[in-house]
């Protein structure tokens, strides 16, 4: 096969990338994507302050220039994300208690209904974990209106729409020694053992100095899908975008049956929210780079 997408779909899996709406009338851009990738991440429209921005008051048009686009092009597309404590509208930030528990709520359901039946997977939560050696929870507002807030929004994602895969998303939690990682593994494990709906775990797998990638990442996402749930590799980028750690993250995920896909956070390096970091598999100019041949060559 000669693309990344037909390439993954040999073997049932997807290779995605993060699209932003602003982009669509680049053609370079639209080129790459539309024959590369066939799975579709919105990069910010599908967030809370993009979907919701006055409360109770829902905007989907740029969400939809990228689901439809996306449709359109034959791709499928992963939703994000529903509740987390960053990207909120104004009036999200300034609530708290049971007000903003029935806000998180109600915007779940609001977002959910508008694509119901069309999602592959949702990310349901995300970065709801402390970075660090705590193993935690990261504090927030929607943190602070208790414990039981994720199993809440997955509960309430099930109940709006059956047909998505459910998922927990965060950085940070691919190397297996970390705490963070036993962390989310733990809540995954109560999670499937009391009945809470969760289907995967999405690993962004945003790799660079600070935290690189460790062949341990096979291990951890071996770890996860033996809990039950699949696995999926949601905003890959690698500082540098060194061709043999990419093929180690293809191969990874080929390893594991439950890994359902990889999606990179952009199309050219000039597109990353890490430019300077050159870490995705296509220049600036929209050539491929050494670790596209060697993607293509691992899948
Ligand atoms: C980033 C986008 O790429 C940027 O354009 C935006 O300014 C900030 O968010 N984890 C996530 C993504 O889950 O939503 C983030 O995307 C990158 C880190």
């Amino acid at each position: 096969e000669n693309t990344l997408g037909a390439a993954a779909a040999q073997s049932g899996r997807y290779f995605g990338t993060a699209i932003a709406s602003g982009k669509l009338g680049d053609s370079t851009y639209t080129g790459i994507a539309s024959r590369e990738f066939n799975m579709v991440t919105a990069e910010n429209e599908m967030k809370i302050d993009a979907t919701e921005p006055q409360r109770g008051q829902f905007n989907f048009s740029n969400a939809d220039r990228v689901y439809n686009w996306a449709v359109q092009n034959g791709k499928k597309v992963r939703g994000h994300t529903l509740a987390w404590y960053s990207q909120q509208p104004g009036w999200m930030q300034s609530l708290s208690g049971s007000s903003l528990r029935q806000a998180m709520i109600d915007h779940i359901n609001g977002v959910m209904a508008h694509y119901k039946g069309k999602i592959a997977q949702w990310d349901v939560v995300n970065e709801a974990f402390a970075d660090g050696n705590s193993g935690g929870r990261r504090d927030s507002n929607l943190q602070r209106t208790g414990n039981d807030w994720i199993e809440v929004a997955f509960r309430t994602a099930r109940a709006a729409d059956s047909s998505a895969k459910l998922c927990y998303n965060d950085y940070n939690i691919e190397n297996w020694n970390w705490a963070k990682t036993q962390g989310v593994y733990n809540m995954v494990r109560d999670f499937k053992s009391r009945g809470v709906p969760i289907d995967c775990v999405g690993f962004q797998s945003h790799f660079n100095s600070g935290s690189p990638y460790d062949s341990n990442f096979r291990t951890t996402l071996q770890n996860f899908a033996a809990l039950g749930v699949d696995v999926a590799i949601t905003e890959l980028d690698i500082q540098g975008a060194s061709a043999s750690t990419y093929a180690n993250v293809v191969n990874d995920c080929l390893a594991v049956s439950r890994c359902l896909g990889i999606t990179v956070w952009g199309v050219r390096d000039s597109d990353s929210w890490r430019s300077d970091q050159s870490p995705l598999l296509f220049d600036n100019n929209g050539n491929k780079k050494s670790a596209y041949s060697s993607v293509l060559n691992a899948l």
